[in-house]
């Protein structure tokens, strides 16, 4: 493999900011895809832009050499009770997919272990398909362990509303 093949697969994992919209924009249909979830370019543009100013949220992107845009990781600050201190949920998780397996989904991981850690917060917590073979290997290669919980949500009245 030439250098230049090896530069373009090495990614700098960075905070995003409001800037970024556009770019984790072109990779989010794909992610939202993963959840069989179809989603128009617009709103989800409008989307990323609150979220990424959002003070709750941190969001963190793998840019290689080229500034291609090769995954993301948003996140969520939140707390553990068990723990008495902060934590910070993992909500998005992606690698797109000609850069799978080269180690960007697990720099990710050490980014928002990073941050956690910054924060003051002693753990961090995500939710996965049970399918998603890649993403629980790939948790669990980055320490996560699997917990004996179910995963809810209740879609409120109206929400298409709002
Ligand atoms: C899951 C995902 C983020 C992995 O990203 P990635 O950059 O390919 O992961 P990495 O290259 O850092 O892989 C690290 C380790 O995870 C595991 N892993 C990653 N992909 C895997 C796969 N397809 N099958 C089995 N193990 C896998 C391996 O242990 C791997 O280490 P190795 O390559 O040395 O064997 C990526 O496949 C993806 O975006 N999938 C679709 C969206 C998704 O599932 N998001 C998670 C939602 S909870």
């Amino acid at each position: 493999m030439g250098r230049l093949a090896v530069m373009d697969r090495d990614p700098l994992v960075r905070r995003a900011s409001p800037d970024d919209a556009a770019s984790i924009a072109a990779l989010y249909a794909d992610f939202l895809r993963t959840y069989g979830h179809e989603a128009e370019p617009a709103p989800i543009l409008r989307f990323l832009i609150r979220m990424l100013a959002a003070e709750w949220t941190r969001f963190f992107v793998a840019v290689n050499a080229y500034g291609t845009f090769m995954g993301f990781a948003g996140c969520v600050l939140s707390y553990s009770a068990v723990d008495q201190s902060g934590a910070l949920v993992i909500n998005d998780f992606y690698v797109d997919v000609p850069f799978r397996r080269l180690g960007v989904g697990l720099k990710l991981c050490r980014a928002v272990e990073r941050c956690a850690v910054e924060l003051g917060a002693t753990r961090i917590f995500l939710a996965a398909d049970p399918d998603m073979e890649a993403a629980l290997s790939l948790y669990r290669k980055a320490g996560f362990e699997v917990m004996p919980y179910r995963s809810m949500t209740r879609v409120l009245p109206d929400a298409r509303d709002r």
